[in-house]
């Protein structure tokens, strides 16, 4: 509850750890919920060197900082630091939100899938109950959206990967859940042959190498959604792809970026924002760059 006095404490403090860090957009995301919603929040980014992240997480907490936000290469070790694990989070092996709960426990959110499945469903209008998905990619972006995928009851998940064993490995892990809706499997490109599918994601690195991973043409109908989690002022190499083989609809990830940022908002404040007009003016800002 606010009262009169509350304009004399400090702001709550919010960061970003990683490295590097400059390219981050979540200071400017999360000052755009702040102050959307009335938070009074300060966010910052903050490069950690290699080796010294355990300490600047405890840090940070001690001099009174409410919540985290971990990225690249930081995501596994925050799992690991963490003393509980959100239930989306225990499979993921990487943890992109921290926060104090009342107990003194650090615990450990992965918001990134949660992003990737608000952005198909709420911004682009798709579905995945019942769809046939694709995963392309069997790292750490991919393994950190396979449970939130899941929770929508797809009929199918085939997960695919340069290395196949890696896809393997992948599928194995979440086929011991509890799950009868889903035929989770893992696959090398070679081995995908005539399948088609109601939704491709792409959650490899290769869009960073100007790369198309190298799917079968039949993989991708004209009822095909594709889905980059890279994103940028161009359509990336893997949307153009989609695009040449006259995909329904072919997207890239911005609107993940900012989904998972409000999910983590959310988890510190209690309040979710409104991400359509943040994600309008990062658009914007992309394209006059
Ligand atoms: P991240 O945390 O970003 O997922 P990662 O764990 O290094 O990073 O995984 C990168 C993913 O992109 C892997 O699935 C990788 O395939 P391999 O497991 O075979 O290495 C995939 N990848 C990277 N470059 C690729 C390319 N040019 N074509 C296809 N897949 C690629």
């Amino acid at each position: 509850m606010s009262s009169l006095f509350d304009f004399d404490k400090p702001a709550d403090a919010y960061a970003v750890m990683g490295n590097p860090i400059s390219h981050s957009r979540s200071p400017q995301i999360h000052a755009a919920f702040a102050q959307q919603t009335g938070q009074r929040i300060v966010y910052t980014a903050t490069q950690v060197d290699p080796g010294g992240f355990e300490q600047a997480v405890g840090n940070f907490f001690a001099n009174g900082g409410k919540g985290l936000n971990i990225t690249v290469p930081f995501k596994t070790e925050a799992w690991r630091l963490a003393g509980e694990l959100g239930p989306e989070a225990e499979r993921a092996g990487a943890v992109n939100t921290l926060l104090m709960n009342a107990k003194g426990i650090l615990v450990g959110r992965n918001t990134d899938g949660i992003g990737l499945v608000r952005d198909i469903l709420h911004n682009h209008g798709g579905s995945i109950a019942g769809k046939k998905i694709l995963l392309v990619g069997a790292g750490g972006a991919a393994r950190g959206v396979v449970q939130p995928l899941l929770a929508e009851a797809p009929v199918q998940l085939l997960i695919v990967n340069r290395t196949a064993s890696r896809a393997h490995e992948l599928a194995a892990d979440f086929n011991i859940l509890d799950n009868k809706t889903t035929l989770i499997t893992g696959s090398g490109f070679d081995d995908l042959a005539t399948q088609h599918f109601d939704l491709i994601i792409n959650a490899t690195a290769a869009s960073l190498q100007g790369e198309v991973p190298p799917l079968p043409d039949e993989t991708c109908t004209a009822n095909t959604w594709c889905y980059d989690m890279m994103y940028s002022a161009e359509p990336t190499p893997f949307m153009r792809w989609a695009e040449q083989h006259d995909a329904e609809k072919s997207v890239d990830g911005l609107g993940m970026l900012v989904e998972q940022a409000a999910e983590s908002f959310f988890h510190w404040r209690g309040v979710r924002p409104d991400t359509a007009p943040v994600i309008q003016t990062i658009r914007a800002q992309l394209l006059n760059a």
